[in-house]
């Protein structure tokens, strides 16, 4: 069993990550923390209300109507947040129309660090972050509880570039670039000896090699009449791929988020014994940083795979990707749920 607190920007793949934590059976999302990033926070915080709703109205997925949820930060640690449409659609989900997504939540802002704390101390050393925005969730939480990085069973998060190019500025990834403060202090946090995990980075390198077609939506979506979820997952997914088109990617789009949920769940899995876990990918310890100031560099991930630094690892970074068994696993588990 895996307990997953799961902080969020949907986000056309984050959408896609919360169908998969919903419907794998050995998954209890414990608490979602919406985070602004594709899209202001309020928004974000509306399109998670309406994929809860969606998911308990199209099957009986246990909870998911009682999960608690909180609006994170309005902006990040010390820039103002920009959003991406132009990525995600004007309100974050491509194409699809989720219930009451233009109703406000009526929720307060900054709770989401709050949300935090309790839940690492309510599921003491069995909690699992997995962080699919900004960082700036985390970072105010760890500044409300030092203590966290003793508290957390895995921590995965995805973003960042190391050897390979950004998707933001030429050397940055969104996530990282929307709050580099955020990160950097993250990291820092959790270099320290007594820390029960070290965040697992799971950056470009390994989730552009997650390609859906065509072929694959198709797999994914078939029967959609038939079903409210995969018919949002296919409306929203015909603005992502438009979106990586006009990019001059071709019709197809690199689906990080189901990708990293998937790989911290199948790691945990493992780690629990669990013969049925699958290895998504490799990863490699390390120490990462993220550069602050750099004039044409500043939300970059650095790793120092030299140990230049002469600092010990205070990270992993995930650097591969298994595309296929992936596709197949996150495919079949979300079917095994929506489809009818
Ligand atoms: C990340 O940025 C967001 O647009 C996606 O949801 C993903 O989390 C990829 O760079
Ligand atoms: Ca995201």
């Amino acid at each position: 069993e895996c307990t997953l607190l799961i902080d969020c920007d949907p986000g056309i793949d984050d959408m896609m990550a919360l169908a998969y934590a919903f419907a794998h059976p050995q998954v209890q999302v414990a608490a979602l923390v919406a985070s602004g990033g594709n899209v202001s926070t309020e928004q974000v915080g509306r399109n998670l209300r309406g994929v809860l709703e969606l998911i308990q109205e199209s099957v009986p997925v246990p909870a998911a109507a009682e999960v608690p949820w909180a609006l994170g930060a309005e902006n990040p640690l010390k820039q103002t947040l920009t959003t991406t449409e132009e990525t995600h659609g004007d309100f974050g989900t491509g194409y699809a129309v989720l219930p009451g997504q233009s109703v406000p939540t009526e929720k307060n802002h900054d709770d989401g660090a709050r949300l935090w704390v309790e839940t690492a101390r309510r599921y003491e050393g069995q909690l699992s972050g997995v962080v699919l925005g900004p960082c700036t969730n985390l970072a105010r939480a760890l500044e409300l509880d030092p203590e966290l990085p003793t508290r957390l069973a895995s921590l995965h998060i995805m973003g960042g570039a190391l050897n390979h190019r950004g998707n933001t500025m030429p050397t940055t990834e969104w996530n990282i670039h929307s709050d580099p403060e955020a990160a950097h202090q993250v990291f820092e946090a959790f270099d320290r000896p007594d820390a029960a995990c070290y965040p697992v980075l799971c950056p470009l390198d390994a989730t552009e090699s997650n390609i859906l077609t065509p072929e694959l939506r198709q797999r994914l979506t078939a029967g959609k009449e038939d079903s409210p979820v995969l018919a949002a997952l296919d409306d929203a997914l015909q603005f992502y791929m438009e979106f990586h088109e006009g990019d001059g990617l071709g019709f197809i789009a690199h689906v990080h988020d189901p990708f990293v949920t998937a790989y911290a769940v199948n790691r945990l899995l493992q780690e629990q014994g669990d013969e049925g876990a699958l290895v998504l990918g490799k990863e490699v310890e390390t120490v990462i940083d993220v550069e602050l100031d750099g004039k044409l560099t500043r939300g970059q991930t650095i790793a120092d795979w030299l140990g230049r630094w002469g600092r010990t690892p205070n990270a992993s970074a995930l650097m591969t990707a298994e595309a296929a068994t992936f596709f197949d696993h996150y495919i079949e588990t979300v079917r095994s749920c929506y489809a009818h």
